[in-house]
């Protein structure tokens, strides 16, 4: 693929990422999730012209979306922006509103101002639980999208609009090419299959068919219809793999939600898990999310001159792998010279035998668990170990197949979008996998998740 980058009116190319952002306004739902709340800060404080960015937030727990805004802001990753550039702030504008329902549910004065004044449109909210309804998961990923869309279509000077995917929603296939792929169920399958056997697990197994989980099959739906109702929307695909703590700025380590790799490392280094179902040698897809940010960035302002669609996949197995092997003794390594753990941890096993898997599992975890807990029995407290280790085995379980299959994604446009960065936009929108260097990015992985995660607990 060749990438010609994106002309201004008077046809040169933008010579800077933050040029192209100079007096237009951007669109961006899940801004409250953890990759939007990083996007929005990188817009504000490198693309220091940006005239607005609308976000849109639904009430939720009792809280308004105003108040949600604010708590949105509170998060510390928000902190240098708020010393350095405290009026960027200004240019969010809430837009209340839901993904799942007809129109987002917004008003209508607010869908004016967007069809009025937006230029580019970053989708990237969507329920990312593994474990969720299969009618909530389409609900939220597929419907929203939908709904999204809908309204993207209405805006009148839209530039781009930008889908965040991820690098396993072909996680059926060895190879992921950047590419859409053929659809594995049509929409109609799907809900007749909900309509009849609801989250029924053995039948949602065979159905999705050789899918890991019904978050992916989403995913995969969802690139699917983006493709087939973009109409002339110029549309783009960005597919991070596993988004890990920031790498550089704003706030190296900061991450806030636990989700696969994070949890599982985290789970080693406390003791809780000491063997996981895998290959020694698989890799482990991670991506920091500073840097997926800011390739949306580069993406959405250099990325897609033509009226095709294009895919890129954000991750960095393909130019600077790490097994989860490894990944997780340099964690742990980090981990041990704070000495925070809960039960004494070790290198984790890595066995491709269930046998294998569920007698260490009882040999290193279920016994000193159960030693443990007999020995809070004696002095009198409440055991506590025995449960404590229910949750690290049910995430080892649901990440099986991904420390178990050894994919191969391709990341050949996105490398190449890079190389048409200059020097002074690498360093402003660092995103470059092959400048990771996981021997200090785990131990600050670690200390990001012990800091921003684990410590109200402790
Ligand atoms: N995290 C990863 O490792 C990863 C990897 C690959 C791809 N991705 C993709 O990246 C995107 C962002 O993921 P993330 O990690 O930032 O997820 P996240 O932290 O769970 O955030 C999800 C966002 O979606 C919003 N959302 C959910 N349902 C909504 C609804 N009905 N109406 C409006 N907003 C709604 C959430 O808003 P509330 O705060 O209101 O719930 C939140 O802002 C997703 O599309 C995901 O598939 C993530």
């Amino acid at each position: 693929m060749r990438i010609d980058l994106i002309k201004t009116s008077q046809g040169k190319p933008y010579e800077r990422v933050s040029d192209y952002y100079a007096g237009k306004s951007v669109f961006v739902t899940g801004g409250t999730g953890f990759l939007g709340k990083v996007l929005i800060e990188r817009l504000l404080y490198n693309c220091t012209d940006i005239e607005s960015i609308y976000v849109l937030i639904r009430g939720k727990k009792g809280f308004k979306s105003e108040n949600r805004l604010q708590q949105m802001l509170d998060v510390p990753v928000f902190d240098k922006l708020k010393a350095l550039k405290p009026n960027a702030l200004k240019k969010i504008i809430l837009i209340e509103g839901d993904i799942t329902k007809p129109d987002l549910d917004i008003k209508s004065s607010d869908e004016q101002k967007l069809i009025d004044n937006v230029s580019v449109v970053f989708h990237s909210a969507a329920t990312v639980r593994f474990v969720e309804s299969f009618e909530n998961i389409m609900k939220v990923n597929f419907e929203g999208t939908r709904h999204v869309m809908d309204l993207s279509k209405k805006i009148k000077n839209l530039e781009t609009f930008l889908y965040l995917s991820t690098c396993f929603s072909n996680a059926n296939k060895l190879v992921i090419d950047e590419t859409i792929y053929p659809k594995p169920k049509t929409i109609d399958e799907v809900y007749s299959f909900i309509d009849n056997y609801g989250d029924n697990s053995e039948a949602t197994e065979n159905f999705i068919n050789g899918y890991p989980n019904t978050y992916t099959l989403s995913k995969a739906l969802c690139e699917n219809y983006v493709d087939e109702n973009r109409g002339t929307m110029k549309t783009i695909i960005v597919r991070p793999s596993i988004v890990t703590p920031v790498l550089k700025e704003p706030l190296p380590g900061w991450q806030d939600s636990w989700v696969a790799a994070t949890a599982t490392f985290s789970d080693i280094a406390r003791g809780l898990t000491k063997v996981i179902y895998g290959d020694p040698n698989v890799v482990c897809d991670m991506i920091p999310v500073d840097y997926v940010c800011n390739f949306i960035i580069v993406a959405a302002a250099r990325g897609n001159p033509s009226d095709d669609i294009i895919v890129y996949n954000s991750c960095s197995s393909s130019s600077n792998p790490i097994t989860w092997k490894r990944g997780a003794d340099l964690y742990l390594g980090e981990s041990l010279r704070h000495g925070k753990y809960d039960l004494k941890p070790r290198p984790v096993e890595v066995s491709m035998s269930q046998l294998k898997v569920n007698l260490l599992t009882f040999i290193l975890q279920t016994t000193p668990s159960f030693l443990a807990d007999l020995w809070l029995r004696l002095k009198g407290e409440s055991p506590k170990y025995l449960k404590m280790q229910k949750r690290p085995v049910l995430l080892r379980d649901i990440l099986k197949y991904f420390s178990s299959t050894s994919y191969h994604i391709k990341s050949e446009n996105s490398q190449k979008l890079i190389e048409t960065l200059d020097k002074r936009d690498r360093a402003m929108f660092p995103c470059d996998p092959r400048t990771i260097a996981w021997q200090t990015y785990m131990p600050l992985f670690c200390r990001g998740i012990q800091k921003y995660l684990l410590k109200p607990k402790q």
